[in-house]
């Protein structure tokens, strides 16, 4: 069971007044806020700590090495990865995606070949592989969605030919939340010997994820929506496919050895870990993950589910409003339209009630244009929402129709 009114003293930033009120904080698809101990956990590395990882021999070196490969570690863990070398820190799920299109595609992607994405992609899943194919001049196909916001499996199936080689789909859409089927979508791949990279960027957070069981080939998410420091994130792959990938960026820690004529690379995962990583944030996001952990993911998820259902609830009582993404696999995340109200008008006046929600297409175009719409409003709930702040988003809505009618 969730304490909430624990869990709220945890996060300073909730406890902040906008204009007039409380904050109510219902962008959490965007970014999630940060709990004390790890705002602490980060200053504290700052103020005692910080030196440089990998390059000294002297204390504080050894002493931030070790706290980052213990960092690797706890990520490893979490997802529960066979190797710790196959967890690369980077710098989000935006660097992991482009690491892989470009990497992999240098390796096993040629003029004419194929990769599948889905119509749910955020552009960081879709662009990154966009200029790797005009690099190659491979080609994309589509995984269609239906009007629920769920994607088309028997579709799926027929878009795989022997060219194919690489399916990227996201683990839960951002913008409409639906959780995607991915145990199924990477079985169907298997079946046709092709690779999953999963995006993970709005999905670890609210799915428990087990690399392993899944047996997804990539998986990537950000630390900062999962309540840890901006900056890091993480991308596992499978030793075998890293392994043969060629290093995405050159720099200091990714090489053996150096000479004019010829670089030879190190071991993994440092061979993906060029120059210097941001390795006081991988301590941040292991303290996060920490703090996921005590509350308990099951835990989590529960409780988000019932405020997703209390939402769709109480939402759905305001008249002329229209829900985007109803698939019955959700996350908490409701993203809607009020009567003709322009979403950027809806966001502005919550935000004068201290409510802030997402507006805009939230970099997921292609879906955008499917519903006709250009945008939506946002509200992603975390567990340290409440569902009080939800009736006062519910009566603030309302206010906003009035005043537009
Ligand atoms: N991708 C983030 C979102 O959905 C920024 O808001």
């Amino acid at each position: 069971m969730i304490d909430v009114n624990a869990i709220r003293n945890d996060f300073p930033l909730l406890q902040q007044k906008i204009y007039n009120r409380q904050l109510v904080y219902f962008d959490n698809a965007a970014t999630t806020q940060k709990p004390q101990t790890v705002i602490d956990t980060t200053n504290e590395y700052y103020q005692k700590y910080n030196s440089n990882i990998h390059r000294g021999v002297h204390s504080l070196s050894e002493k931030m090495t070790e706290s980052y490969e213990n960092a690797r570690r706890t990520v490893k863990s979490f997802i529960n990865a066979q190797h710790q070398h196959e967890i690369i820190f980077t710098s989000g799920t935006t660097e992991a995606v482009n690491l892989v299109a470009f990497s992999f595609g240098e390796k096993f992607i040629k003029k004419d070949d194929e990769i599948i994405l889905s119509q749910l992609e955020h552009h960081s899943n879709i662009v990154p592989w966009q200029l790797m194919c005009e690099r190659t001049g491979a080609k994309i196909k589509v995984i269609p969605a239906t009007y629920t916001g769920d994607l088309d499996l028997s579709a799926y199936e027929r878009l795989f030919s022997e060219k194919t080689k690489i399916v990227s789909v996201n683990h839960v859409s951002n913008s409409l939340g639906t959780i995607n089927d991915i145990e199924k979508i990477i079985q169907i791949a298997h079946c046709h010997n092709v690779p999953v990279f999963i995006d993970g960027a709005q999905g670890i957070h609210h799915q428990p994820v087990d690399v392993q069981k899944l047996d997804c080939d990539f998986y990537a998410f950000s630390g900062h929506k999962i309540y840890g420091p901006t900056g890091i994130g993480v991308l596992y792959g499978k030793e075998k496919w890293l392994n043969e990938m060629p290093p995405y960026k050159g720099g200091g820690d990714m090489i053996k050895t150096v000479t004019f004529e010829k670089t030879t690379y190190n071991d993994l995962p440092f061979k993906f870990e060029a120059g210097t990583t941001n390795f006081i944030g991988a301590i941040g996001l292991s303290a996060a993950i920490k703090y996921i952990e005590k509350i308990g993911r099951q835990n989590i998820f529960e409780y988000e589910d019932m405020l997703l259902k209390y939402a769709t609830e109480k939402i759905k009582t305001i008249p002329d409003i229209r829900i985007y993404g109803t698939s019955e696999n959700k996350i908490s995340v409701i993203s809607f339209l009020v009567g003709k109200i322009h979403h950027f008008d809806t966001g502005m006046m919550l935000d004068k009630m201290d409510i802030a929600v997402r507006t805009g297409n939230h970099c997921t175009q292609p879906i955008m244009k499917f519903y006709g719409i250009e945008g939506t409003v946002r509200a992603s709930l975390s567990f340290y929402n409440t569902t009080s702040e939800i009736d006062y988003l519910v009566e603030s809505l309302l206010k906003i129709k009035q005043l537009f009618a």
